[in-house]
């Protein structure tokens, strides 16, 4: 794991952006893994910037997100499809038939994790995967368990999560329960991982993620067996790594 330590949000978000605008520029048609959240936002904004004012080009690039909460249409304006279109592909010149969010609202929820892993594979994989991590460890929605999956799935969301994640939300019993979210086999398969980490609340998570043993009760803790992750953390993060 490659650690780069900055001093705050900002310088984080901004050397995020550029390690994903090296990526795009070397590679036009490449497979983004993305995530959402609060930590991302900002380095969306900068990949807008570059958009804006360097010509960086979506035109080709292809996106999978990590998760979807389970009951949310796209339009509804806590779901991770809003969540994308408002904070980026609104904004650059990416085929929006080529951003693909898990379907919150899929009949058939089996089927779609299997279409989805199976979109996935036949896009020949991640190019690099953005990811961000709760303050239990979790990576998409890969919540602390006895067991973890492969492929996408539903899952329970944790109570902390629920708990976390309320700050986004009119109110706590409005946050769903449950959400589909791709497992760890397709994080681990992408070729380069970007994990950004931001402020006091993942402090004490993070040594664990980098210096812990590996764990399902830590699911970022098996990123330490990735051979291309960069660790992008401000120092509020990055306090209580030995
Ligand atoms: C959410 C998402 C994760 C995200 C995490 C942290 O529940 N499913 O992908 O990394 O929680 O969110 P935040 O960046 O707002 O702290």
């Amino acid at each position: 794991m490659k650690l780069l330590v900055v001093k705050n949000y900002d310088e984080m978000s901004k050397v995020a952006a550029k390690e994903l605008a090296e990526v795009i520029s070397k590679k036009p048609e490449s497979i983004l893994g993305l995530a959402t959240g609060g930590t991302p936002v900002g380095m969306y904004k900068e990949l807008i910037d570059m958009h804006k004012n360097e010509e960086l080009d979506f035109s080709k690039v292809t996106t999978v997100n990590l998760d979807e909460y389970v009951g949310l249409s796209g339009e509804h304006d806590q779901s991770y499809r809003y969540f994308m279109d408002s904070n980026l592909f609104n904004h650059v010149n990416i085929r929006k038939e080529y951003t693909y969010v898990p379907n919150g609202l899929a009949e058939d929820m089996h089927q779609e994790c299997v279409n989805y892993d199976k979109r996935i594979e036949e896009l020949g994989g991640i190019d690099v995967q953005v990811l961000g991590i709760g303050s239990n460890g979790h990576i998409g929605f890969n919540e602390p368990s006895d067991t973890l999956s492969l492929g996408t799935h539903v899952t329970d969301l944790a109570e902390s999560t629920i708990e976390a994640n309320s700050r986004y939300f009119a109110s706590k019993e409005e946050v769903p329960t449950k959400a589909l979210t791709m497992g760890l086999g397709a994080i681990m398969k992408a070729k380069k991982i970007l994990l950004m980490v931001s402020g006091e609340s993942k402090a004490e998570i993070m040594d664990k993620v980098v210096n812990g043993k590996i764990t399902t009760q830590v699911p970022a803790s098996f990123l330490q067996m990735h051979k291309d992750v960069v660790l992008i953390i401000d120092e509020d993060a990055a306090r209580k790594i030995k």
